[in-house]
């Protein structure tokens, strides 16, 4: 059973967002709305990211590639923002393919996409060893290492690169024993060779060339002929490079960032929905002022299945910040918001709402952009009543609880912003549109 999503009406050019710490359920919004565009686009991240979508008894993990494959009309696009992990996104392919997922005509990787190199994982990994209990608790899936050899240049490497083979043969050398002067004396590492690194490479560039092109013209060329285009970002606000957590954050910019990823102006776009849990997680580490380590965050762990897509990591669990949501929602212009698993709060007595923070003595409705601030924030909480009722299989929004409804209502009232999906489960059908 399908949706009803006609409550949205047209939905132009659109942006889907993750406003908290990650993990808000952007993937199955991506997999609900694509059956409306011709496009998905990813443009930020790389496989740090792990976007689950169920239809049916099937549970799909995508980490590269986009979560609107699932529909045969839509063109997917990995463009030039994304770091793309070649063995990982052919083993994604191979997954599909094995799912009777069929990609040949559907998948376009942009040429400018930079590479993610084993020394780039290898390096996350000594980094986070070396950093010790100060540790970002990354993926470890080489993001931040790629992006800053991107921003340095020189080490860097592109799909062009990798489906050249010449290119490929004479740059791979150069750039791998460069960084094993850097990981020998940083951390000692043994040196890689590149000749088995270029082999595998090889291979990987065998089966992706087909589907590596100019994205930006791509899309832009579908954008002039109003094509329909939805752009599914990775990770989230509050992990964003220059307007999250820093330094507990990811190396690309995740809520922002759309036109550079992409090559199409914000002005393309008429929508931005913002995705949000009804409650608050984080992987890795970082502060949370509404962390709840104690019973409740177990409860909402357990109900929620709060682990991570990518890593298996539990994932932190804490009460809906609303000081960080409207923040998050400002950033990126947000015009309609997504509010997921509002299921698993069904059965908890009353519900605690962080309105503002105290800090250093003072009172404060604004988010702090410093980490060591907010690591200092104390929550302000209002509480409302919960609800005990399972919402597994309401439709729409008027049949849920009343107390459910004030929860949603306080919510749009903070933010300024209307709900416009709420899901109560991880299926298709368990979507409501407003
Ligand atoms: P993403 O990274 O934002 O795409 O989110 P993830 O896929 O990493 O994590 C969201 C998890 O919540 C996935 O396991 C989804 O299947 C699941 N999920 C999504 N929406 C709901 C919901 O409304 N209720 C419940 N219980 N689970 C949901
Ligand atoms: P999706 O798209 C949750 C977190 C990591 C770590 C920090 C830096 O599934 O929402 P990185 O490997 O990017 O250098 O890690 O960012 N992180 C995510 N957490 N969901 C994600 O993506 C994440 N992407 C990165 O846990 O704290
Ligand atoms: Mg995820």
């Amino acid at each position: 059973m399908e949706p009803d999503l006609s409550a949205l009406g047209h939905l132009g050019n659109t942006s889907v967002v993750g406003l908290q710490w990650g993990d808000e359920g952007k993937g199955k919004i991506v997999d609900l709305l694509t059956g409306q565009f011709d496009y998905a686009v990813r443009w930020n991240g790389g496989s740090n990211a792990g976007h689950s979508v169920q239809v049916g008894a099937v549970k799909y993990a995508f980490h590269l590639i986009p979560s609107g494959i699932l529909h045969p009309h839509c063109i997917c696009v990995l463009a030039n923002g994304v770091v793309i992990d070649p063995i990982q996104l052919v083993q994604e392919i191979d997954a599909l393919a094995g799912q009777g997922l069929e990609l040949r005509d559907k998948l376009r990787i942009s040429s400018q996409a930079h590479v993610v190199l084993p020394h780039h994982k290898l390096q996350d990994q000594l980094s986070e060893g070396r950093l010790g209990n100060q540790r970002l608790g990354t993926t470890a899936r080489g993001i931040g290492p790629c992006y800053a050899d991107k921003a340095l240049r020189a080490g860097a490497l592109r799909m062009a690169d990798l489906i050249d083979e010449d290119r490929l043969r004479s740059r791979l050398p150069v750039i791998v024993s460069e960084k094993n002067r850097l990981l020998q004396r940083l951390y000692d590492a043994e040196p890689l060779a590149w000749e088995p690194i270029f082999e595998q490479y090889r291979g990987c560039a065998e089966q992706l060339r087909e589907h590596v092109c100019d994205t930006t013209d791509l899309l832009q060329e579908a954008w002039r002929n109003h094509r329909r285009l939805l752009f599914e970002g990775a990770n989230a606000v509050l992990l964003d490079l220059d307007h999250g957590t820093f330094p507990f954050v990811t190396s690309s910019n995740c809520g922002t960032g759309l036109s550079a990823g992409a090559g199409v102006p914000g002005a393309a776009l008429t929508s931005i929905l913002g995705v949000a849990k009804a409650y608050c997680t984080r992987v890795g580490a970082g502060p949370f002022p509404t962390e709840q380590n104690n019973a409740i965050g177990e409860h909402l762990r357990q109900r929620g299945h709060e682990y991570g897509t990518t890593t298996g990591r539990p994932r932190r669990c804490g009460w809906l910040d609303l000081v960080a949501l409207r923040y998050a929602v400002r950033v990126c212009g947000v015009t309609g918001l997504c509010l997921m698993l509002l299921d698993v709060l069904s059965g908890m007595d009353a519900l605690r709402l962080c309105t503002a923070y105290r800090h250093a003595g003072r009172y404060t409705e604004g988010f702090p952009p410093d980490a060591y601030d907010l690591a200092r924030a104390e929550p302000v909480y209002e509480t409302l009543p919960g609800w005990s009722e399972s919402l597994e299989d309401t439709t729409r929004r008027a049949d849920l609880p009343a107390n459910a409804r004030r929860y949603l209502e306080r919510i749009e009232a903070f933010v300024q912003t209307p709900i416009r999906m709420v899901s109560v489960g991880a299926a298709r059908h368990q979507t409501m549109t407003c």
